[in-house]
């Protein structure tokens, strides 16, 4: 069965804010207060977890908002999780929002979706869920690395507010994607792509910079396991072994030199949603 996603909108979110613990300085406000709302695991995907051990999600307990390991307060009150936890519902992120947009030189408010037209199949098989992005035109810049062959994934992500998305004024959408080329393993090159608004869809601003490009991509279809934590947390890196395992298990074939990092939420509060995805074959 497809269950379509209403289309979406959402908080300014961003993978591109790294995460470093309990030290992160909470002091950012958001303009909305955070309301916490519980979630369970089952609520937060499609699809029954495999019945080995390695799927089961319970080597972990969902702390008390805002509170890390350590007992550690969110110096804000508004909090993130300080650690692992059930992930945000995507029909709490992907919702339509009231915005000034400028098109065309033509600025109005209107109530527009955070998200693309993602389509979210139930799974028949276990430990994953099949998504399909629909074709449609994405920024897209390669990640900077430094001398030492780090990966600047804020700087770049800066780079497309301040060379495309500010100058042309084009919205922020979600999810951020971070898409990784694997040789042997290893992380290669990396690119940043986030879905250009509805709006600018068909006739997106050419971009400027010789960083920033505009791209068409086809339709995708991924497999994922979503995650309620930090990029750098190794549970979440685990998710990637768990998603092969139960993509070999149901016999489905994927593309094994690339990975993909969706990323929903604001780093700075509340619950968290990345996805680890995987593209079909
Ligand atoms: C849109 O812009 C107008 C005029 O600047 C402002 O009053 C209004 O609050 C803005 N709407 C949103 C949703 O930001
Ligand atoms: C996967 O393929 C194997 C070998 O052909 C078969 O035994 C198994 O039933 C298949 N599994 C699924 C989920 O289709």
């Amino acid at each position: 069965m497809l269950k379509l996603l209403a289309v979406l909108a959402l908080v300014s979110a961003s993978m591109a804010h790294r995460y470093i613990g309990a030290s992160w300085k909470q002091s950012y406000k958001p303009r909305t207060p955070y309301v916490y709302k519980s979630v369970t695991w089952d609520e937060a995907h499609e699809y029954e977890d495999c019945p080995e051990e390695d799927f089961q999600n319970d080597n972990y307990e969902e702390q008390e908002e805002g509170v890390g390991k350590d007992n550690i307060k969110a110096e804000n009150g508004m909090h993130h999780f300080l650690s692992r936890h059930n992930p945000k519902l995507i029909e709490d992120i992907c919702i339509n929002k009231l915005v000034n947009v400028t098109i065309d030189g033509t600025r109005s408010e209107l109530s527009v979706p955070v998200c693309p037209d993602i389509v979210r199949e139930e799974s028949e098989h276990c430990g994953f869920e099949t998504v399909i992005i629909p074709a449609g035109k994405w920024i897209v810049i390669d990640i900077e690395r430094s001398a030492d062959g780090e990966f600047q994934i804020r700087n770049s992500y800066k780079q497309v507010y301040y060379d495309y998305r500010k100058p042309n004024s084009v919205r922020f959408m979600v999810p951020v994607i971070l898409l990784w080329h694997l040789e042997n393993g290893e992380k290669v090159r990396g690119e940043i792509a986030t879905y250009i608004p509805e709006e600018h869809q068909s006739n997106p601003p050419p971009s400027k910079s010789d960083k920033v490009r505009v791209e068409d991509w086809d339709e995708t279809k991924v497999y994922l396991r979503p995650y309620g934590g930090h990029r750098e947390d190794k549970q979440f890196e685990d998710q990637y072994e768990l998603l092969r395992k139960a993509l070999t298990r149901a016999n489905l074939s994927y593309k094994d030199n690339v990975e993909l990092e969706a990323g929903y939420t604001y780093l700075r509060y509340g619950r968290q949603r990345i996805e680890a995805m995987l593209l079909a074959n």
